[in-house]
């Protein structure tokens, strides 16, 4: 996918910034703002007993955003069961009545977009217009895959799987965990909803608007917990499909173990695995120097770096580097790294402890390395929680990065001139193929950089981040996925089987 010149802008709901809203620390809706998102009865955890899980606010760790119970392997097991025996029903509702009701959960999200946003950046430590653009992802998801099946689905050629396990990462706790199971059920097939361990709450929040919706409970089921719940899930035999998102590792691990059964029609169990970058921009002297920088600081450090999407890689020609590193190093130094709950909060917080630590190592390891290394300032209030300052680590190889940094953290590259095929040479070697980008006025850069990008999306222009549901289908190769494109007319088709010929049983 080649995508040229601006981005979609974010535009905020015109009473999300009411005065009554507001507090001492710009604007923080209250706990119960954020419990009456949920609206209705609240929805049925697998095993609802005992005070669970604190789940803690990335930004403040005193702050307990909410509790949460964990399923164990044996409710993973039950919830399967559960599914299993509820596939028919969900199977045989007419393809335009299941759109329906996607539509309905659809018109309940932007209904209660102020409470899901608070949820987002008290859970995820969502910037504001963050979380406003998570909220319209999956709203469009819902929308794209009903209008799908309600345009399109042909059940003659085409059948629903079964139950299928979406597992989903923290980073886009709503979009991602929504856009999975969204498709699962438009195709007709029963989803257990796996969520990560640090953002159950939301996906519990999506979970009831479905239910809302018209879902019946044994259609969708939250099935919160760790890795070890996830892995329940795709050992069993009676899971028909598994659609992923998150770490490379973890999606080989699940190919393994899908790879030792097959599903009863003959067919292997399909997978849909959406995982790791190592992303690049290649910028060369034609380009214009204010808009590059623009475009580097949101592809690196928006969402604090933690998209997979985001810019790792900056490949800058050696004639223009330094008065362009001048200015980058300026424009970070601006960014507001703090709150997120501030509205002046450009960069929020990293996901937990462990990954800052992990992040950090990184950094340091480079610095021992003799890399030269810029870090932006932290705002006072970031003692409490876990943040990592936008730092900037010049190299003088992409192959000394022999892993994703999952934080704010851009690697810059000096390269000669002419030097774009041999980067993206050297990008394609990583093994990764999610995103890349060229700044550039030449049209034969801009020919040679769509034509030798291995990356599923190539951006021309402008930034590597936000890529829109139905217009920028996103997805990767290699190390970096499995292929059909989330919010793409190819994603459903891996979400059904092929239907036995005329005359089979
Ligand atoms: P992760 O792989 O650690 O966890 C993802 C999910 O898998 C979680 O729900 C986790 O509990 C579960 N899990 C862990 N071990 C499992 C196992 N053995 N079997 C089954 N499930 C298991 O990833 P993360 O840290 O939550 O997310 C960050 C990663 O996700 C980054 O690598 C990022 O690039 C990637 N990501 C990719 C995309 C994409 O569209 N390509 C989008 C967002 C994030
Ligand atoms: N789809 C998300 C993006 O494009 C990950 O940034």
């Amino acid at each position: 996918f080649l995508a040229k010149g601006t981005t979609s802008r974010v535009v905020l709901p015109p009473d999300l910034f009411a005065p009554e809203r507001r507090n001492s620390a710009g604007l923080d809706l209250a706990a119960e703002d954020v419990l009456a998102c949920l609206g209705g009865e609240p929805p049925e955890d697998v095993a609802p007993e005992g005070d669970g899980e604190a789940i803690r606010n990335p930004a403040d760790r005193g702050d307990v955003v909410g509790r949460i119970v964990f399923a164990t392997c044996a409710d993973a097991d039950a919830a399967v069961a559960r599914a299993v025996a509820a596939f028919p029903g969900w199977s045989g509702t007419p393809a335009r009545e299941r759109a329906a009701r996607l539509f309905r959960a659809a018109d309940l999200l932007e209904e209660r977009r102020e409470g899901l946003m608070a949820l987002l950046v008290r859970e995820a430590g969502k910037s504001w217009p963050n979380a406003v653009s998570e909220l319209r992802e999956a709203v469009d998801f819902l929308r794209y895959y009903g209008a799908a099946v309600r345009d399109g689905f042909d059940n003659a050629t085409h059948r629903p799987l079964g139950p299928v396990a979406c597992i989903s990462p923290w980073n886009f706790p709503l979009a991602i965990f929504l856009g999975q199971v969204s498709a699962a059920l438009a195709a007709g097939n029963t989803v257990l909803a796996k969520p990560a361990e640090e953002t159950p709450l939301v996906a519990r929040a999506a979970v009831a608007v479905l239910h809302e919706a018209g879902v019946p409970k044994e259609a969708v089921q939250l099935v919160p917990g760790a890795g070890d719940v996830g892995a329940r899930l795709v050992a069993s035999a009676a899971v028909r499909g598994v659609v992923f998102t998150g770490s490379t590792e973890v999606a080989r691990a699940i190919r393994r173990r899908l790879a030792e059964r097959l599903n009863p029609d003959g067919a292997p169990v399909p997978l849909i695995a959406e995982t790791g970058g190592q992303n690049a921009l290649v910028v060369d002297s034609s380009a214009l120097a204010e808009q590059v920088v623009a475009d580097v600081l949101s592809s690196a450090f928006d969402s604090a770096g933690q998209r997979c999407s985001a810019l790792r890689i900056l490949c800058v020609q050696e004639e223009c580097a330094d008065r362009l590193l001048t200015m980058l190093r300026g424009a970070m130094d601006e960014l507001r790294t703090g709150d997120p709950a501030r509205l002046d909060t450009d960069v929020g917080p990293v996901i937990s402890e462990g990954a800052r630590a992990g992040i950090l190592s990184h950094v340091a390891a480079m610095r021992a390395r003799g890399c030269p290394v810029h870090q932006a300032p932290l705002a006072e209030e970031t003692a409490a929680g876990v943040f990592v300052p936008p730092t900037l680590i010049e190299i003088e190889s992409i192959a000394a990065l022999d892993r994703e940094v999952f934080g704010p953290v851009l690697h810059v590259l000096r390269t000669p001139r002419a030097g774009l095929r041999a980067a993206i040479e050297a990008v394609n070697a990583t093994g990764y193929a999610l995103t890349f980008g060229v700044h550039t006025r030449i049209d034969a850069a801009i020919e040679d950089a769509a034509a030798l990008s291995a990356a599923g999306n190539v951006y021309v222009n402008r930034n590597l981040v936000g890529a829109v549901v139905g217009v920028q289908p996103f997805g990767g190769h290699g190390l970096s996925g499995t292929g059909p494109k989330a919010g793409g007319p190819l994603y459903l088709r891996r979400l059904l089987a092929d239907a036995p010929p005329p005359g089979a049983a």
